[in-house]
């Protein structure tokens, strides 16, 4: 039987108290997000929870005295990494008072412009949806503008210390894929095309994102408006074996004007759709396309229910893509 519950309240060892709440078992986060001068801010969380689907919340918690804390209590981004196993490295890092932490790990832009690491388990791009105040923490609640995941193995932490995670891939969970890596490149309301031999596709970089030179398979390199190249789609392609990771990005003005053989621009509007054999590029250019005259750029993930588009710039809800 359970002790009669004490009615005077006795003052609680906070050591001790840390300790027991250490016992429970988490994985680890960098949570980040952006001062107004645009400078990356980042910590390490472990408080962090999800909290709710419809609409997609989740919440990490920030102590006070953390020297990004007061970016945290004033912007309206953020982002949330979880680490993998091969990431305490990571962890110690942005655990750490290091003024460059964002020095020794690629991030990218994806779309609310807060740091989303480039090598992690899986990330949230959140906005801030509400602040809760809670002793010596603050409670940060997301809602999930974009994500994405990966199979990688997590890293654990308990009891204060990195734990193992012993997991492998539930059957039905996707696997590592390799991802073509392709690119939307803009130039003055045209788009980059490359010439495959059976039509029309995208330029593709070994690289996941360029920075402001995009290296094209003919060895030259392209150069591209620093900071203005964004996650525009991810998916898969039937009966293929890799999926596609495709950039947006915009042509330098000072880029050279000749380009390599098998490449060219196509206008916006008259993009040759007929002579672009894979289905899932087409129906992006043709999305890009329409988002161009909108003026409104999304961004697609694709599922096995028929993918999800979030709008970018526009604080709405996750919508099925038709
Ligand atoms: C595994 C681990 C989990 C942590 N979890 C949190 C947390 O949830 N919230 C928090 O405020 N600090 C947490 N910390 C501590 C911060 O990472 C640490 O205070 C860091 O120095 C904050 O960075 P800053 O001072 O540059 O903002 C954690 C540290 C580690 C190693």
């Amino acid at each position: 039987m359970l002790a009669p519950v004490e009615k005077t309240v006795v003052p609680l060892d906070p050591l001790a108290l840390r300790k027991a709440f250490g016992t429970f078992v988490t994985g680890v986060t960098v949570v980040t997000t952006r001062d107004t001068d645009g400078t990356p801010r980042g910590m390490t969380a472990n408080s962090f929870t999800s909290v709710s689907l419809d609409p997609p919340l989740l919440l990490v918690c920030i102590g006070k005295s953390a020297s990004s804390f007061p970016v945290f209590d004033a912007s309206e981004a953020f982002a949330v990494n979880i680490l993998h196993e091969g990431q305490a490295g990571v962890s110690g890092l942005f655990a750490s008072k290091a003024a460059d932490k964002f020095g020794h790990v690629d991030h990218d832009v994806v779309h609310t412009g807060a740091p989303v690491l480039t090598d992690c388990l899986s990330w949230f791009d959140c906005t801030v949806h509400s602040r809760v105040d809670a002793g010596d923490h603050l409670l940060l609640i997301g809602q999930v503008r974009a994500f994405g995941t990966s199979p990688a193995a997590p890293l654990g932490f308990c009891r204060g210390r990195y734990a193992d995670v012993k997991d492998p891939l539930p059957s039905g969970w996707p696997g590592p894929l390799g991802m073509l890596v392709g690119y939307l490149v803009e130039s003055e309301g045209r788009i980059l095309l490359r010439a495959n031999g059976s039509g029309w596709t995208l330029p593709t970089a070994p690289r996941r994102i360029a920075d402001d030179a995009l290296p094209l398979e003919s060895g030259e390199a392209l150069s591209l408006v620093a900071d203005k190249t964004f996650l525009y789609s991810v998916f898969d392609v039937a009966e293929s074996d890799p999926g596609y990771l495709i950039y947006r990005a915009q042509l330098a003005d000072s880029a050279p004007r000749a380009l390599p053989p098998g490449f060219r621009f196509f206008p916006i509007d008259r993009l040759p759709y007929d002579e672009i054999p894979t289905r899932e590029v087409r129906a992006m250019l043709r999305r890009y396309a329409r988002e161009t005259a909108s003026g409104h750029f999304g961004i697609y993930v694709d599922s096995r229910d028929g993918g999800r588009l979030a709008m970018v710039g526009a604080a709405q809800a996750w919508s099925t893509h038709p």
